[in-house]
């Protein structure tokens, strides 16, 4: 794809539904008696690599519509299923999947792309082991693939290592089927989609802070949930706001779940122009409209317990900080390293490329900002996220930047470049030949 630069950007859009809560909604219908439906359904590859999975595990899932699903919960339990549970490039479908089947008698054999593949899968190992479920791996290798064997677990009291909403989902899950009382603490608090989702399936459970308990065995009831608009990519379409929309984008329907709105507090203290209107819950997560307009951001200080809120949008706020006054410094944050790809060296190399000022750090970013970015050639390592952030970064650019295997962005957002094009109607070019 080539992006022209500097190009502006306005209009009115809607952004396609959560890729967290979509996971969530399949599988928990999955686990429910009788029928769930769901509209808003984000169709990306991830959420199809969960459907996908399910329906192996015996879960009956029909498309009604666009986004529109009705899932017909498992009998009595999944199925084992008779062919590998393939995740594709999906650390959700693997990690939350592997909780639910740990807690059933049954055995699968999990495996994922190259990339998924050589993600740390310890983090859901060493817990559901210590539970009692038995994994196997190459060599005795803990990253995919991976054969597990379910049955009754012994309930945990697990402190997690590293904050991660895949892992206390995980556990969630695994606790669901189990007998006794299950506890999660994480380091810092993480998205809470799964807790949401299954108090309003009637499922009981604690929560305080960074720490949630379940007694199982409960089994959730059948779900009618519309699925909010995905903060996550919004994020790219507010950075381009805040760069190029000197008559302001708005965008409506979109996740304002408190535990993933850390790109817009960051966006407020670095001083940009951001309005935000609060509207009705949809299906138990707030949500609102945004105004974003064209502002002369400042650089900021990211650490701490806000990296786990905004985790997934530091590479289009590091496109941010570039050209932000000052220095932004974005720490606590290695866990980008174990993504899509090490999105600390990817959002680096990409950033340099493109004449930011940048320094890798072991657990995180330094950049000042410059006064302008230059068009480029760069790689997006076949991760969704840095391929959009590139975007962003090349309508802001002056001149051309080229940005090679553009496919990957089905993996979360698979009209992200129709949407651009909308709302910036004369920057994109398809260049046939670098088409992943
Ligand atoms: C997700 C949790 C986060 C996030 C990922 C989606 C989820 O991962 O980066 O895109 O749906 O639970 P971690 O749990 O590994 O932090």
């Amino acid at each position: 794809m080539k992006i022209r630069g500097p190009a502006s950007v306005s209009g009115v859009m809607r952004v396609p539904g959560d890729k967290s809560v979509s996971h969530r909604t399949l599988i928990l219908g999955a686990l429910a008696p009788g029928e769930s439906l769901v509209e808003g359904l984000l169709e990306s590859a991830d959420v199809h690599s969960t459907r996908s999975c399910l329906t192996r595990l015996g879960a009956r899932i029909e498309r009604l519509g666009q986004g529109k699903y009705r899932v017909n919960g498992f009998e009595s339990g999944p199925e084992e299923p008779r062919e590998v549970l393939d995740c594709g490039n999906s650390g959700t479908t693997v990690r939350l999947l592997m909780g639910l089947v740990a807690a059933h008698p049954i055995s699968c054999v999990f495996a994922g792309d190259a990339s998924l593949s050589e993600r740390p899968m310890e983090r859901v190992v060493r817990p559901l082991s210590e539970a009692g479920a038995t994994f196997l791996g190459r060599a005795g290798s803990t990253r995919l693939p991976l054969a597990v064997r379910g049955g009754n677990l012994r309930p945990l009291d697990h402190r997690t290592p590293v904050a991660s909403a895949q892992v206390k989902s995980c556990l969630l899950l695994a606790a669901l089927n189990s007998t006794g009382t299950w506890r999660v603490t994480e380091p810092a608090a993480t998205r809470d989609h799964t807790e949401r989702m299954l108090e309003g399936a009637g499922v009981v459970l604690w929560r305080d802070g960074s720490t949630v308990e379940l007694t199982g065995p409960q089994r959730p009831r059948p779900l009618s949930v519309t699925v909010v608009g995905d903060i996550s990519s919004a994020a790219f379409f507010i950075a381009a706001g805040l760069l190029a929309a000197d008559d302001g984008l708005a965008l409506q329907g979109v996740s304002l779940n408190p535990s993933r709105t850390g790109f817009l507090d960051a966006v407020k203290a670095m001083g940009g122009s951001l309005e935000i209107v609060e509207g009705e819950p949809v299906s138990g997560e707030p949500q609102g409209r945004l105004v974003v307009r064209r502002s002369q951001l400042t650089g900021t200080t990211i650490g701490g317990s806000l990296v786990p809120r905004l985790i997934d949008e530091i590479p289009i706020l590091a496109v941010l900080a570039a050209t932000a006054r000052g220095r932004t410094v974005i720490r606590d944050a290695a866990e980008l390293r174990a993504k899509e790809c090490d999105r600390i060296k990817a959002t680096v190399e990409a950033l340099d490329l493109l004449g930011a000022k940048v320094q890798e750090q072991a657990d995180g970013l330094i950049i000042d900002g410059v006064t302008e970015l230059v068009g480029a050639e760069v790689a997006s390592r076949d991760d969704h996220r840095i391929a959009m952030s590139m975007a962003i970064a090349g309508l802001a650019a002056r001149g051309t930047t080229t940005i090679a295997r553009t496919g990957c962005v089905d993996i979360s957002y698979p009209s992200f470049w129709t949407d651009l094009a909308r709302v910036a109607p004369d920057a994109l070019h398809r260049d046939e030949d670098s088409l992943a």
